[in-house]
């Protein structure tokens, strides 16, 4: 696990009259031309507002979606500026022409009647990804100082993540430190009774490598959503028509007979037909009908994970434990959020991230009751399964 060389504060020697080319995660969910949740958005304002009072002139880099090298309109930043205009109190100027056929000049200019720059969508370019040397030096060539403010990011070796390091004095954000300081808690565990990680979500292909680390290293993993279905099937349960993974079966018989005393799984389940046309059942996991699909835990094992999180005093929670985009199918998972108000040990610490943790939490309006929820989908994943991340490693360079 990486130990940052720099802070954020760091910086701020460097910084006065500079241009700062700061890459952050712009990638928020967005419908009907509208964003869903900020909360990304609002998480880099600190950091914006702390290089302002230092007088920098910041430059903006971000992605929004795969649009794969692609200019795609549906993907441009465009849809953003006016959120973050709100949310900073400044004056974006987007900057929606081709960088690679503009010069430092034409881009400082903009800083007289604006705070911030903001260039469109940096995956439109084909060179983010394929992290072009060429590309880089002229992404580089905008700027004095280099902020990384992307944690999210950081697992991609991308040009604006792990390539501008190489040309550019950087320095971590202070988002991205703090995703850092908050996640390496999860790594003092040190007793295998100690700890619980709650895994839910469809795929379990996804996370393989999570539920092993935590299987051995925490004192248990409580597993829901499809993730559970998968697992079940391959113990031998009927699992009627429920979502799950059939070609994970022989990963999943190896699992559960390794770590068959640490990983939890759901006694009872909320089951309804695959067209959703009959009322939802509580049905115990060996009475599943050949029709019937499990959108949910049943009241069992509610209890069973909301004992299971009172006892612990460090807790990892990713993804959802039922169907949770459809009412009322978000209430078991909503059950086992509760524990985390409730649990009194002194020191509990609880974190939550990956996919899309953030929108669910806010959904559920439980996202102040972890003691950190991170902005990382797959980025958080890789982290706390003690992956090295490009975009950490080049910061210490
Ligand atoms: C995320 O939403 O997790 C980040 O923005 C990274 O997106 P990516 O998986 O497309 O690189």
């Amino acid at each position: 696990m990486i130990t940052l060389k720099k802070k954020f504060s760091d910086s701020y020697n460097f910084v006065f009259n500079k241009t700062v080319l700061m890459r952050v995660d712009l990638n928020v969910p967005i419908s009907d031309h509208k964003i869903t949740d900020s909360t990304r958005i609002s998480k880099i304002v600190p950091t914006i507002l702390r290089l302002l009072e230092q007088k920098a002139k910041i430059i903006i880099i971000s992605h929004l979606g795969r649009p794969k090298g692609d200019w795609n309109e549906s993907f441009s930043l465009s849809v953003l500026v006016n959120e973050i205009e709100i949310l900073t109190k400044k004056k974006v100027f987007f900057l929606k022409n081709n960088i690679k056929s503009i010069k430092r000049d034409d881009v400082e200019e903009k800083f007289k009647d604006h705070d911030l720059i903001l260039f469109e969508n940096i995956r439109f370019y084909p060179e983010e990804e394929k992290n072009e040397d060429k590309f880089v030096k002229k992404l580089s060539s905008f700027a004095d100082i280099f902020i990384n403010e992307c944690f999210s990011c950081s697992h991609r070796a991308h040009a604006s993540i792990s390539g501008i390091p190489k040309f550019l004095p950087s320095f971590p954000g202070e988002l991205l430190e703090n995703e850092i300081l908050n996640l390496k808690n999860l790594f003092l565990v040190k007793n295998e009774n100690e700890g619980v990680a709650i895994l839910g979500g469809s795929k379990i292909s996804t996370k393989i490598k999570l539920i092993e680390f935590y299987a051995k290293k925490f004192s248990k993993v409580l597993v829901g959503g499809a993730m559970a279905n998968t697992i079940l099937y391959s113990k031998g349960i009927d699992i009627g028509t429920s979502l799950h993974e059939k070609r994970m079966t022989q990963f999943c018989v190896d699992l559960i007979t390794k770590y068959k005393d640490k990983i939890l799984l759901p006694i009872d389940v909320i089951v309804v037909d695959k067209k959703f046309k009959t009322s939802p059942k509580v049905k115990l996991i060996e009475k599943i009908a050949k029709n019937e699909m499990i959108v949910d835990i049943g009241p069992q094992s509610r209890m069973l994970f909301y004992n299971e999180i009172l006892k612990t005093s460090v807790l990892l929670w990713n993804g959802p434990l039922g169907l949770c985009e459809q009412k009322p199918f978000d209430e078991g998972t909503n059950y086992v959020l509760g524990a985390i108000k409730s649990n009194k040990n002194k020191n509990f610490f609880s974190v939550a991230g990956g996919g899309d943790t953030i929108s669910l939490l806010n959904q559920l309006n439980c996202f102040n009751d972890f003691s950190f929820v991170s902005t990382g989908g797959g980025a958080f994943l890789e982290f706390v399964q003690g992956s090295s991340m490009p975009g950490l490693t080049s910061l210490n360079h």
